[in-house]
């Protein structure tokens, strides 16, 4: 209750204010910004995934500005050797404005990539792009077979069978599929998502078994201490090598696992948001889930 009262009454505080407690979660405002903290961890031993935040866009002008500003990540990273690819969400592309023109601009930004041998994963937003989504990545998949990714979401009652679908169409030694399995972030319906704790975490280790039988290559996306244990007897059980997978984490949440899991000497990879728009993306994030902000002000007093 207390969370959801904080939650709505965010975009009145002033921004300087929730910046300092943020920042824990959000690299910083500026391309150079994204590249010093992305750097840093590169020296930890942390592979990076850098997402512009700029959801919620309004014109396809400012879906342009978007795919700039990522071909320019793009050189930045590659002239400056950092160690880590791209996320990037399609609606901020453009994908529910003129899905044909997000295609033209994603299309771009994975061409761009692909050229310095990088790689761009597809967010997955709410349920009603999932779709779109899953057809922009196929079609990208089409043409950059081993530079693109996508992301399912475990809260779907679908992603079962769109894990089948993709790994009987779309999944071969030559252009095998890259996937990020998380539980997803968004408020969906019951009749499309599974709604209880134990039940989204059942039906993520089902889906991590099957991509895991598969040989899909899997970003592990989880900061839930009992999934990245059972991850971890999956990947024992199954002696499967380290090429194969990967865990990821959000950028400040949960270092304490993070650390463990490094130690271990498993490959992690932390997603790095940057971006004029953090404001707007802190915002939205706890709005969406106002868990997040007994996190962030914990965060206010503890500092890790
Ligand atoms: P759970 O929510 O149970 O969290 C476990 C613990 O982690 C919590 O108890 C809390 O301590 C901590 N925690 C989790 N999230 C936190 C947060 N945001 N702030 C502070 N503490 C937090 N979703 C989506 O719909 N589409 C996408 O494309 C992506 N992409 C993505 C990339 C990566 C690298 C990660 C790690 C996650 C995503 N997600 C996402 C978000 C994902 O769907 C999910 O909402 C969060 O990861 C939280 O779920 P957990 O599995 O961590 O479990």
């Amino acid at each position: 209750m207390l969370n959801r009262i904080i939650a709505n009454s965010l975009p009145y505080f002033p921004q300087n204010f929730v910046w300092m407690f943020s920042k824990r979660y959000i690299a910083g405002k500026t391309i150079d910004d994204g590249i010093d903290i992305s750097r840093s961890l590169n020296q930890q031993g942390i592979w990076v995934t850098v997402d512009l935040l700029g959801e919620f866009i309004h014109s396809i002008e400012e879906a342009e500005a978007n795919k700039e500003a990522y071909l320019q990540i793009i050189d930045r990273f590659n002239s400056e050797m950092v160690k880590g690819n791209f996320s990037l969400k399609p609606t901020s592309f453009g994908l529910l404005i003129d899905k044909e023109r997000c295609y033209e601009l994603v299309y771009e930004v994975v061409k761009k990539a692909a050229s310095v041998h990088n790689f761009v994963r597809i967010d997955m937003e709410d349920a009603t792009c999932t779709d779109l989504e899953i057809a922009l990545f196929l079609k990208l998949k089409k043409e950059f077979p081993m530079h693109v990714g996508i992301v399912l979401q475990a809260y779907l009652r679908r992603t079962e069978a769109d894990i089948k679908f993709l790994i009987e169409n779309h999944h071969t030694s030559e252009a095998p599929l890259n996937v990020r399995l998380c539980k997803g972030i968004y408020v969906e319906d019951k009749s499309i998502a599974i709604k209880d704790y134990e039940g989204v975490r059942a039906n993520y280790l089902k889906l991590l078994k099957r991509l895991f039988d598969h040989q899909v290559y899997t970003g592990i996306a989880t900061h839930d201490y009992y999934l990245v244990e059972e991850a971890l007897k999956l990947i024992n059980d199954k002696g499967l090598k380290s090429e194969q997978y990967e865990f990821q984490m959000l950028y400040g949440v949960t270092p304490a696992l993070r650390d463990k899991i490094i130690e271990m000497q498993y490959n992690v990879r932390l997603y790095v948001p940057f971006g004029k728009d953090w404001f707007g993306y802190c915002s939205r994030r706890i709005k969406e889930n106002p868990k997040m902000v007994g996190d962030i002000v914990k965060a206010i007093f503890i500092r890790k």
